[in-house]
């Protein structure tokens, strides 16, 4: 099994799953395009990449924002002439709230990063594919895409439309020599998931939070999933298309009654 070589864009890739899938690829000699909102730590990933002599770039893209992911996609291709691999995985989080609760303005935000983010970069992404004759289409979306949770509705819903979002482009360009998989993690120890307690202002209850999350049997760690990338991203998964990977240590198997 092999990423040698293949230019890999990678969304959300200045942190937690994206960086560490990101790394992963490039220990293999991947190619990686960090694509993220976040230049701060675009620059120090991109700097940390390539002072292991990983092939990196980081390039400033809101996946929210039509031309800076043509932009993004662009200087790509101009500097590495193809994508491989797209990995789309930039991601929030959103409210916790019952639905009753939830403002729309929030509801909106979340469905345009989540969603809208993932298909303005398929969008992009599958014109050089095509154009190319060939390529590989990753989507993040959870567990909780496939199974909801209390007070979560926002982001399982946007988790569920990407399962959708990534079949579609399976059925597509299943002529084109295109794949699109999807893979549904569960709790990782990542920003995203750390921030819940960090943001909570009452220590008592910051370190309650914190204490339920890290005790979650099934919380993992981004190298997990990094493999699980990894295997998406080399030409022994060429047989999947269009197949959801829950990558949770069988979480969304249990039914609790
Ligand atoms: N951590 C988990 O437990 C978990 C579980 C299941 C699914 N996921 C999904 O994994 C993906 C990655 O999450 P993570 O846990 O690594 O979180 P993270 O917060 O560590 O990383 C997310 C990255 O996305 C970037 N980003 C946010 N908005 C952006 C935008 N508009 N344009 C470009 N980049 C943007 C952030 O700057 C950040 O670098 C998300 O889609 C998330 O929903 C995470």
């Amino acid at each position: 099994m092999s990423v040698e070589d293949k230019v890999v864009l990678i969304t959300g890739g200045a942190s937690g799953i994206g960086k560490a899938s990101g790394l992963k690829l490039g220990q293999d000699n991947a190619k990686i395009a960090i694509c993220d909102i976040d230049q701060e730590n675009g620059k120090e990933t991109e700097k940390e990449f390539n002072s292991k002599d990983i092939e990196a770039k980081f390039f400033n893209c809101d996946v929210t924002d039509e031309q800076s992911v043509k932009k993004a996609v662009k200087e790509i291709v101009e500097k590495w002439g193809r994508i491989d691999v797209a990995f789309l995985n930039a991601g929030i989080e959103g409210p916790n709230e019952k639905i009753s609760n939830i403002d729309y303005q929030d509801w909106k935000k979340l469905f345009e990063i989540n969603v809208n983010g993932v298909f303005l970069c398929a969008k992009e992404v599958l014109s050089v594919m095509e154009e190319q004759g060939y390529g590989n289409v990753i989507i993040t979306s959870s567990n909780l895409g496939m199974s909801a949770l209390p007070e979560k509705a926002g982001y399982c819903t946007t988790k569920g439309a990407l399962i959708m979002l990534g079949k579609s482009i399976a059925v597509d360009y299943k002529n084109e020599d295109i794949r699109a998989n999807i893979i549904c993690p569960g709790p990782v120890k990542t920003p995203l998931v750390t921030s819940r307690w960090e943001e909570i202002d009452d220590p008592e209850e910051r370190e309650k939070v914190k204490e339920a999350i890290m005790n979650i049997p099934q919380l993992m760690e981004v190298q997990e999933v990094a493999n699980t990338v990894y295997f998406l991203a080399s030409d022994a998964s060429k047989a999947y298309n269009g197949e959801t990977f829950v990558v949770d240590k069988g979480a969304q198997a249990e039914l609790v009654e």
